[in-house]
């Protein structure tokens, strides 16, 4: 059976094993959150050896070039040697500059960096790796763009029991350290689209920091065809960012910003029902086929949206999304 060399211990792979497992199941300290080659979070180097080209298809040439991979998805099945990134390698330094509550559980949370010359570019909708000094690493959506505002953007949830964010929530303050990586992801507003094309964006929860940054982006780049922008939450509680869309909409006419609960509201603005089943009643199937959608949030809304949106007709290249996938932990 196949060997992993791993910080000076040697440790067997099982078959079919990937390098993320074995050193789990060996008690070695690694960060992950996914185990699906989303959240990046598991990026190790390898030495002296070649990682399969599945383990290093998720990650930019750059870093393959480098010999780094995904432990979640690298299943060996010849001997291996690899190491733990420092903090140094690829991250960025930045400091939290803002801390504020949107509602009673999302955040925004602004990061300034330390040295912009260091800063990588990114289009407002990726997501990058958030690393606290404990090393911990989560992936978040950025809501902005740096070039504009000169800082990051992000909303994050209060997660019940959630490593990161009950440390986010309890113990980060203005002004500390913390490291980012990134970008990655392609949910965003790509040049290629074509300017008059009907936009549709539906979002849960947090799912609205991508879709802000990717509205304002085409907006920006100056689109010219509808964008109708939803965002759902369970009651008027759960929504955040209405003035700021509101002023969006007012800007802009062609935005059409259409806030949806789960509980009835008092504000007649506020559509009624499940987000998944408002947008595919409101979708006009004679233009589905041009519409491209994009589509943020919990992971469940977000496959289900999928599934609705291409069985009306919708095409499959035209339907972007971004579930916001967590760690899977069996609570104990
Ligand atoms: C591409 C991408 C983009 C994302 N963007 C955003 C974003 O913009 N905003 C945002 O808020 N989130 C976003 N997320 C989700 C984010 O990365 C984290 O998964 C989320 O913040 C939870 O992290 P955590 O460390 O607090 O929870 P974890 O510790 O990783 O826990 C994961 C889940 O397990 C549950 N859990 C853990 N321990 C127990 C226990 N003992 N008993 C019961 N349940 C338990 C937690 O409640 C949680 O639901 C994104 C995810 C991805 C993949
Ligand atoms: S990419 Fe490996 S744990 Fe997320």
């Amino acid at each position: 059976m196949a060997k992993l060399k791993f910080q000076n211990h040697t440790f067997t792979l099982e078959p079919y094993e990937s390098v993320l497992d074995c050193l789990l199941r060996n008690a070695q300290t690694i960060p992950y959150a996914c185990k699906a080659g989303t959240c990046q979070a598991c990026l190790i180097r390898t030495i002296a050896c070649e990682a399969t080209a599945e383990s290093k298809k998720w990650i930019k040439n750059a870093l393959q070039d480098k010999g780094y991979t995904l432990a979640c998805q690298w299943l060996p099945e010849q001997d291996v040697h690899a190491a733990l990134p420092t903090i140094e390698e690829f991250s960025v330094a930045v400091l939290i500059s803002e801390l504020v509550m949107l509602n009673k559980s999302v955040m925004r949370v602004k990061l300034d960096v330390k040295d912009p010359a260091e800063m990588f570019h990114y289009r407002p909708g990726q997501y990058l790796s958030l690393i606290n000094p404990d090393g911990i690493i989560r992936s978040y959506s950025i809501a902005n763009s740096y070039e504009k505002d000169q800082c990051i953007e992000l909303h994050i949830a209060n997660t019940e029991h959630g490593i990161f964010t009950q440390w986010l929530f309890k113990s980060a303050v203005v002004g500390m350290k913390i490291h980012i990586r990134g970008p990655s992801g392609t949910c965003f507003y790509n040049d290629a689209i074509e300017k008059d094309q009907v936009l549709v964006m539906a979002g849960t929860g947090t799912g609205l920091a991508p879709l802000y940054g990717i509205a304002r982006d085409a907006l920006t780049h100056g689109h010219s065809g509808p964008i109708t922008f939803y965002h759902g939450g369970r009651s008027d509680a759960h929504l955040y960012y209405r003035e700021q869309l509101l002023a969006l909409q007012h800007e802009f006419p062609l935005f059409d910003y259409r806030p949806c609960t789960i509980d009835a509201s008092s504000d007649p603005a506020v559509l009624t029902g499940r987000l998944e089943q408002i947008v595919e009643a409101q979708l006009d199937s004679s233009h589905l086929q041009k519409m491209r959608f994009f589509l943020c949030g919990a992971p469940t809304f977000v496959f289900d949206m999928r599934k609705r949106i291409y069985l009306k007709g919708a095409r499959a290249d035209n339907i972007i999304c971004d579930p916001f996938t967590e760690r899977n932990v069996t609570p104990t």
